[in-house]
């Protein structure tokens, strides 16, 4: 037995063995662990095999089982007596706006929409983007998708016409279904003109789109192509779940790699019902009739887990919130949330506490609010600073859970498991490795390195269920960045290390994608989008360290030598660039104009030493380096804008 000291509140926690039987368990008999996890489930036809290795490094979970998901986090709570308990409370402080929606009323929204959406032609198999903000239509839609076996690609509203319309030529939507608009703080983003200028940019073109109109802002629509969701559901025969193969897709989910195309990572059914479901239990501690927030956004994957799917599967209670964590109206506003809806289990960004701590270092906001029905705060989507952690420890007077994954997991990969066997805190780690994750960190050759040694972190294959099967229709792309480099193990493309109490740690990426606000972005993209302004030659992006965000992005541009334009100008230029094709969630507003990037002689920039210089830390020259000399340029260009100090 392991005896540790809590660093929470200081008391000695013993852990029980309980971690261990159940890891053991979860690596050493997987398919016994996840038959018995499944079991949670509602399934219209067992499965044949647990896990098919039949196609190998290709794994599938529940080979041979039939379900519905939409029938498994709607239709059967009705079924079971509990369609009066609300199942989505939708909170906008944005709009001024409260609603519960029941179980009951949730089926009756998602079997219309899904008429609506079968009217229209769509049938198993197809795809639908969903372009919409945080109302409780997005999920109905997403519901309503996974009624008909239709795979639904959520898109990001802070996303630009261009990201929109990749990904429309990637997932070939037979329907979109978007709003009229988004409400920011600061102002209202129109949606629809978005939609009109992606689906003019792409190939592909759907057949129709739905649109659901806010009374913020009306928008035009294209006659025979643009239908107006409230006419379509109504005039809709409510739709029955449609029966789909466990290793069918439920969607897909785009995100950011090293290049500029996005990888669509594919999540099936059957696995990912069984992964969330055990999620709400082990992790977030969330029981039927319980009430679970996760304050995220339904474009990100924590919002497809644990907004949609992990909280109405599991017959709890989710909190739809269109607002942010400071301003609208104030830093309380979580608290407010918290304490008017009973949460038990709250998810966010640490980015969001640092904002909130910005504003209200003393925690007054919080002693203004009853939080007694809290009983834990998980952070995930970036490193978790230790101060942020101990500041949200101190002030909550709850444990707080840094837990780690990924939009390809779809599900914690490092996590304390509060639900079945809480471990000590230790800030600045997500814990131990969850059950069915076997977590290795090697050296570039594969060699597992030493407990307490930096390297790449790996997980052995076969991933556990609800991971991604692949990206979509891409099976070799998804080899060639996943699996090709260490045979037999996925690659998460982070670095850190494993302590002596088997506690992880995630230091940073291996790779050219960086972390700004919780939000995932690929450097490539960013430089792609400044390349393609005819006064710049060269482009190279960097992330350098924000004390709110995280990270920020920062691009270092040479121009070209015909570029009369006056420094400032392009600079103005470049940042309207960068927003209008990769969207206002890059928050891209930092731009060095230097005469020449650092290079190898192979002509490879060095972006990782460049980052290192702007951020303080310690860099070695490479011994491949072209010519020395720039980097001294670079350093006085980054000096001369408050970094590199
Ligand atoms: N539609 C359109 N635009 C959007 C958008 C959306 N859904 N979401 C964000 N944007 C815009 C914002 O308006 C902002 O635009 P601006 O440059 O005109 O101000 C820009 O994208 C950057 O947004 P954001 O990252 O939200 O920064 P912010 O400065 O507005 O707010 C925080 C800062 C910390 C409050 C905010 O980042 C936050 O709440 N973070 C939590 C992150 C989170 O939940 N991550 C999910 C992973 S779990
Ligand atoms: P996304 O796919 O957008 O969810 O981003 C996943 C990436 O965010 C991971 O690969 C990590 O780099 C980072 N990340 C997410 N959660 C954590 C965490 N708890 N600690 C450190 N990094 C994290």
């Amino acid at each position: 037995m392991l005896v540790i000291v809590n660093n929470y509140m200081c008391e000695k926690i013993i852990v029980s063995e309980t971690y261990q039987d159940l890891y053991s368990q979860s690596i050493n008999q997987p398919e016994q662990f996840w038959a018995d996890a499944a079991q949670a489930i509602s399934w219209s036809k067992p499965w044949d095999k647990v896990l098919d290795d039949s196609n190998i490094p290709y794994y599938r979970w529940f080979k041979g089982a039939k379900l519905n998901t939409c029938y498994n986090a709607v239709d059967r709570h009705v079924e079971d007596g509990i369609g009066d308990q609300t199942a989505i409370i939708y909170d906008s402080p944005v709009t001024d706006t409260k609603q519960k929606i029941s179980f009951s009323e949730l089926q009756q929204q998602v079997a219309k929409m899904a008429g609506a959406m079968a009217n229209c032609g769509v049938v198993k198999g197809d795809r639908v983007v969903i372009y919409m903000p945080m109302i409780p239509q997005t999920l109905v839609g997403m519901l309503a998708c996974a009624r008909l076996g239709a795979i639904h690609s959520v898109v990001f509203g802070g996303f630009a016409a261009n990201e929109l319309a990749t990904r429309i030529d990637d997932a070939k939507p037979k329907v979109v279904l978007s709003a009229s608009c988004g409400i920011e703080p600061n102002r209202i983003v129109a949606y629809k003109p978005l939609l009109d200028d992606a689906i003019d940019i792409a190939t592909h073109k759907p057949d129709h789109t739905i649109i659901c109109q806010r009374p913020q802002l009306i928008a035009d629509m294209t006659a025979g192509r643009d239908l107006d969701w409230q006419q379509a559901s109504d005039a809709a025969q409510p739709h029955p779940c449609v029966e789909v193969e466990a290793t069918d897709p439920l969607y897909i989910l785009y995100t950011s790699g090293t290049t500029g195309q996005p990888k669509g990572v594919v999540r099936d059914n059957g696995g990912h019902a069984v992964a969330l479901a055990w999620s709400m239990k082990h992790i977030y501690n969330v029981k039927p009739g319980e009430v679970f927030w996760a304050a995220s956004d339904v474009g990100w994957v924590v919002g497809h887990s644990f907004i949609c799917y992990g909280p109405l599967i599991n017959g709890s209670t989710t909190v739809l919130f269109e607002g942010k964590p400071i301003g609208t109206p104030d830093a309380g506003t979580f608290w407010r949330v918290i304490e008017e809806y009973q949460v038990k289990s709250f998810f966010t960004a640490p980015t969001a506490f640092r904002a909130i701590k910005g504003i209200d270092p003393d925690g007054d906001f919080i002693k203004k609010y009853d939080l007694s029905c809290l009983s834990a705060l998980y952070l995930a989507g970036e490193r978790c600073d230790p101060a942020t952690l101990t500041w949200a420890q101190d002030k909550l007077q709850v444990p707080v859970i840094d837990h780690w994954w990924q939009t390809e997991t779809g599900w914690p990969v490092a996590a304390n498991l509060l639900g079945s066997c809480p471990a000590p805190v230790k800030a600045g780690s997500p814990s131990r490795p969850v059950p069915g994750y076997e977590v290795e960190v090697v050296d570039p050759s594969g060699e597992k390195v030493a407990t307490g040694e930096s390297g790449m972190i790996v997980i052995k294959l076969p991933l556990p269920p609800g991971t991604l099967p692949t990206l979509w229709q891409n099976d070799q792309r998804y080899f060639d960045a996943y699996l090709s480099q260490i045979d037999g193990y996925y690659l998460t493309g982070d670095a850190g290390y494993i302590d002596e109490d088997n506690y992880l740690w995630i230091m940073n990426r291996i790779d050219d994608v960086i972390n700004v606000a919780g939000h995932r972005l690929s450097t490539g993209r960013l430089e792609e989008a400044l390349s393609n302004h005819p006064s710049v030659a060269e482009a190279a992006v960097i992330g350098v360290k924000d004390d709110l965000k995280g990270e920020l992005p920062l691009g270092l541009v040479v121009l070209s030598s015909d570029c009369t334009l006056d420094h400032r100008e392009v600079q103005k230029q470049l940042i309207k660039q960068v927003r209008d094709e990769v969207g206002p969630v890059a928050a891209f507003k930092l731009i060095a104009v230097v005469d020449k990037l650092p290079k190898t002689r192979s002509g490879k920039i060095l972006r990782a030493t460049m980052k290192n210089i702007a951020n303080g830390d310690e860099y070695g020259i490479p011994a491949t380096i072209e010519d020395a000399s720039v980097l001294d340029s670079i350093e006085s260009a980054l000096h001369d804008m408050g970094y590199a100090q």
